[in-house]
């Protein structure tokens, strides 16, 4: 069913840290009340890029699913799983292979912008070239029609929408759709037969989304439809064949932007981030020895909050009093750096609290986690399969 599921992947990279928290894994927290969320640690794409050294991989799968749970990811509402566990991925990427020009693959933005970066690796490899196609594996094995991701991974996302259209127009033919479309209609029965014409002429006639959406919700909901019906219906509201593979949509996190300790965006290849998890200890420290205005040499001498990177915190952290009292203490050297920098350190250190505690029982008692890990790949690998179960027929490879 094409429910509005949700999924999101990471590649597993070593801890994480206040940028993931802000920029993705937020909206996670919050998208996990709303829909049905399938979260993955992508450890087959770390491959792409670290095929060279796969010993550090396991460690970093295992602590980067701590931190989620540490950021609030509820597995009693999201399902978690391991990428590499649901061998239904490579199977779909294998078949969308055979219909993907190499042009759309060679022009997505992040292949040659990687390659120049990480310059020190080999990366001419099969494999790297088809990162983004994996990707799309990920998310259309699950019908997912939403993906909370940061703005790097749009192009991706955009991919994968022309890839399930792609797969969609070559498969989703079938001889006589239109007569085995009306004939589904039929079944939905009397009252609600009228309601989804009635739905979908609003929406091809006026173009009324709100229509479309109602119609979608019907066929989710109608228990008299075959797994097939209901994607000739979803495909005869479009106006196309049957809907195999659903495009999905990326969702970004507004107010992503998490600064660094020297003002640059946050992440690892700066060196200039807060853990997630971090000894209360050191983020103070990492706080205090903060860049500030380079032209605030003295105490005495005025600032301008809009040169230092602290200010840029105070924008993620503090309420407008505190961002008023630090934008003027620092105009009028009223105040200190140090002072400055005071309720910035405690409101992340608060943030950071209630982290630490949710992670705690996990530390302890690693097998909680991975009973959280084998239910959730149980349950996705439900999910992949009646998805790769319809892909199969669409192809033809349903003969035993
Ligand atoms: N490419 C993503 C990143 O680097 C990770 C990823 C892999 C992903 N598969 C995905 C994200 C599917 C969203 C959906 O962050
Ligand atoms: Fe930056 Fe605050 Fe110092 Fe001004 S007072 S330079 S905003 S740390």
């Amino acid at each position: 069913m094409y429910i509005d599921r949700v999924l999101s992947g990471m590649r597993p990279t070593g801890r994480l840290h206040l940028g993931h928290y802000h920029g993705v894994l937020r909206n996670w927290v919050r998208l996990q009340h709303e829909h049905p969320c399938f979260f993955f640690v992508a450890d087959w794409h770390a491959l792409t890029t670290h095929y060279e050294s796969v010993q550090a991989i396991e460690q970093s799968v295992w602590e980067m699913i701590v931190d989620w749970l540490a950021a609030g990811v509820d597995p009693a509402q999201a399902t978690l799983f391991v990428q590499s566990r649901i061998p239904e991925h490579a199977e779909l990427h294998l078949l969308l292979s055979m219909i993907t020009p190499l042009g759309w693959l060679e022009r997505v933005p992040t292949y040659k912008d990687q390659q120049e970066k990480l310059a020190d690796r080999e990366l001419a490899t099969y494999g790297f070239l088809g990162y983004p196609l994996l990707q799309s594996a990920d998310i259309l094995i699950y019908r997912a029609s939403m993906v909370p991701v940061g703005d790097d991974q749009v192009p991706h996302v955009e991919l994968t929408r022309e890839l399930a259209r792609r797969f969609n127009h070559l498969f989703g033919r079938e001889p006589g759709h239109e007569d085995k479309a009306r004939a589904a209609v039929k079944k939905l029965g009397g009252q609600a037969s009228r309601q989804f014409e009635a739905l979908r002429t609003r929406f091809q006639r006026d173009g009324e989304q709100s229509a479309r959406e109602q119609a979608r919700a019907l066929l989710d909901t109608a228990q008299s439809l075959s797994v097939d019906d209901r994607e000739r219906l979803y495909g005869y509201l479009e106006g196309s064949g049957k809907m195999i593979l659903v495009e999905p949509e990326a969702r970004l996190t507004e107010n992503a932007r998490m600064p660094g300790l020297d003002g640059q965006k946050m992440s690892k290849s700066y060196e200039n981030t807060i853990f997630l998890r971090e000894p209360a200890e050191s983020v103070t420290k990492k706080i205090r020895t903060m860049q500030t205005d380079p032209q605030r040499v003295r105490r005495s001498d005025p600032g301008n909050p809009e040169r230092c990177p602290v200010w840029q915190f105070h924008q993620v952290y503090s309420d407008p009093a505190i961002q008023d009292w630090a934008a003027q203490g620092c105009r009028s050297a009223a105040i200190g750096c140090l002072d400055c920098k005071q309720p910035v350190i405690e409101a992340v250190l608060r943030e950071q609290q209630p982290m630490l505690a949710r992670a705690q029982p996990y530390l302890e008692e690693p097998a909680r986690l991975r009973h959280i890990v084998e239910e959730g790949c149980e349950r996705a690998r439900r999910v992949a399969q009646e998805t790769m179960h319809d892909v199969r027929a669409a192809l033809g490879l349903n003969y035993r």
